[in-house]
């Protein structure tokens, strides 16, 4: 798609400042979201040299979060997902290779070995590979349509199944089932969300806030079972209509759903195996550090794939956000040009459900002692994360803007009057 560069000369390249480097190709694997950050960084940080983008997906750098809202919906356009403008995309003049898969990484060699048979050399190599939809090895689930939810294609298969009249069984109530249980709920069909822990998104928010998001889907008309573990998946003796017949959930209480469609929103796998093949430090991802070095001087890692250290988390982990896509592509492209990074973000994410949004900041912890800003019956608060009285985290539905500045004030770790910080009288300004 894009005009090759001139190969550029070891002595054109910039040299002091800033921009100086001595890599002359870098090579990104994956071209989602941290992949695309990572190119364009590349470019706007001045690095003139052979920037190679290898993509196993057919489509160009683009954002997934519309995947369970406007694009499942048929809002948006899978278009509209686009990183940049393909003219914008065409400026940045790197070697776009979709439809390729890097098979394996040489790390002697300074190479890697891509699916259509060729080598790629490399001076610093970028791993942006993200992560898969985690599959459940029960029965049945090799025999029956089983739809998950990471890719344009992906949303492109179930929204027709999200209409008026049709049964949705969504496994797994985290933030892929919530999203697509929104979104099939506003499409008309029917829809139960099956989730084996005892709340929703435990992995990522605190109780208070999984109880606010199951009352927000029961009151939309959501069956949502709790505690419920999923045996098995079969077909319906009494099929319904001829040509679609009817699906079952079976679940371990001996009980089974019937329905038309089933989606499993169960976990992300990292997209790991071609660094664990390679030799560098993994633990659940690619181990990197701040500067988002793996173990590997030479090679870098960002976004869902990538373990990086998180003093607002207190430990390593991997942020599987939008944010942390972004921010950490463009982190790891500065790195691989020997700019000084520091990448230690406060995390960042939303989800959009029936028109709520829903925002969290920083990493609220049981430990942390709850001030609560508005009442979740009214449809918008915020929630304060504090040890002492400094603000650790907030969680807010429908209030961007007083979480615009409870993330202020937890960059700066102010110390707050919690009474304050809870009346709605005192504007979060003043705080
Ligand atoms: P990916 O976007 O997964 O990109 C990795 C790319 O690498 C893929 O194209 C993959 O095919 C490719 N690849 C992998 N291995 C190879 C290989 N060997 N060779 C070549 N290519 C390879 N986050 C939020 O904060 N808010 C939201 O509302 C939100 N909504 C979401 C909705 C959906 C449906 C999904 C799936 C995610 C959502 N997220 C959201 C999360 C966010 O989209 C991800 O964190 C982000 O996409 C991660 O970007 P990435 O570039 O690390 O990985
Ligand atoms: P998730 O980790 O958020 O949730 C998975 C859920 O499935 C958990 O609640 C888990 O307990 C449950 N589960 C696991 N095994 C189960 C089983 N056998 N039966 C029933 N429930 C089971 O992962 P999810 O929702 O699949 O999302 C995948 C990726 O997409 C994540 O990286 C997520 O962050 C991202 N995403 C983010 C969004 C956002 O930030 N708004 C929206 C949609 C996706």
């Amino acid at each position: 798609m894009t005009a090759e560069r001139p190969e550029v000369e070891a002595a054109a390249l910039p040299h002091e400042g800033a921009n100086a480097h001595s890599a002359h190709t870098i090579v990104i694997v994956g071209a989602g979201q941290a992949g695309g950050w990572a190119a364009q960084t590349l470019r706007s940080e001045g690095f003139v040299g052979r920037v190679v983008l290898v993509g196993d997906e057919a489509h160009p750098p683009h954002e997934r979060p519309p995947l369970s809202k406007a694009v499942l919906s048929g809002a948006a356009a899978p278009e509209s997902t686009r990183l940049m403008k393909p003219e914008a995309f065409d400026a940045l003049a790197v070697q776009w290779r979709p439809g390729v898969q890097v098979r394996r990484i040489d790390r002697a060699a300074k190479q890697v070995l891509l699916s259509d048979g060729t080598a790629q050399p490399y001076d610093k190599l970028i791993l942006c590979t993200g992560g898969r939809a985690r599959r459940l090895a029960v029965p049945g689930a090799d025999q029956v349509p089983l739809h998950t939810l990471r890719t344009i294609e992906d949303a492109q298969a179930l929204a027709p199944a999200l209409r008026p009249g049709r049964s949705v069984v969504v496994v797994g109530g985290g933030w892929i089932g919530l999203e697509v249980a929104a979104t099939a709920r506003q499409q008309g069909a029917e829809v139960v969300v099956v989730e084996t822990q005892s709340r929703l998104c435990e992995r990522t928010v605190p109780a208070e806030v999984s109880a606010y998001l199951l009352a927000l889907h029961r009151a939309q008309g959501v069956r949502v079972l709790l505690g419920a573990g999923v045996r098995g998946f079969a077909r319906a003796a009494d099929g319904a209509d001829g040509a679609d017949s009817r699906l079952e959930v079976l679940l371990a209480d001996g009980s089974a759903l019937a329905c038309d469609t089933i989606v499993l929103g169960v976990g992300l796998v990292p997209n790991d195996e071609l660094a664990r093949a390679a030799g560098l430090a993994c633990e659940g991802g690619v181990l990197v550090d701040a500067q988002c070095r793996t173990s590997d001087p030479d090679i870098l890692a960002a976004g869902d794939v990538a373990v990086a250290p998180n003093p607002w988390a207190g430990r390593s982990l991997r942020l599987e956000s939008w944010q942390n896509a972004q921010e950490q592509g463009m982190a790891a492209a500065r790195s691989a040009l020997g700019q000084a990074v520091d990448y230690q973000p406060l995390p960042w994410f939303w989800s959009d459900q029936y028109g709520m949004n829903l925002q969290i900041y920083g990493m609220p912890t049981p430990a942390h002692r709850v001030v609560q800003r508005g009442d979740p019956a009214s449809g918008s608060f915020v929630l304060f994360y504090l040890a002492g009285d400094v603000v650790q985290a907030a969680v807010g539905a429908n209030a961007a803007r007083d979480l615009r500045f409870a993330r202020r004030l937890i960059e700066q770790r102010k110390t707050v009057d919690a009474e304050r910080l809870a009346d709605l009288n005192t504007p979060m300004a003043k705080l």
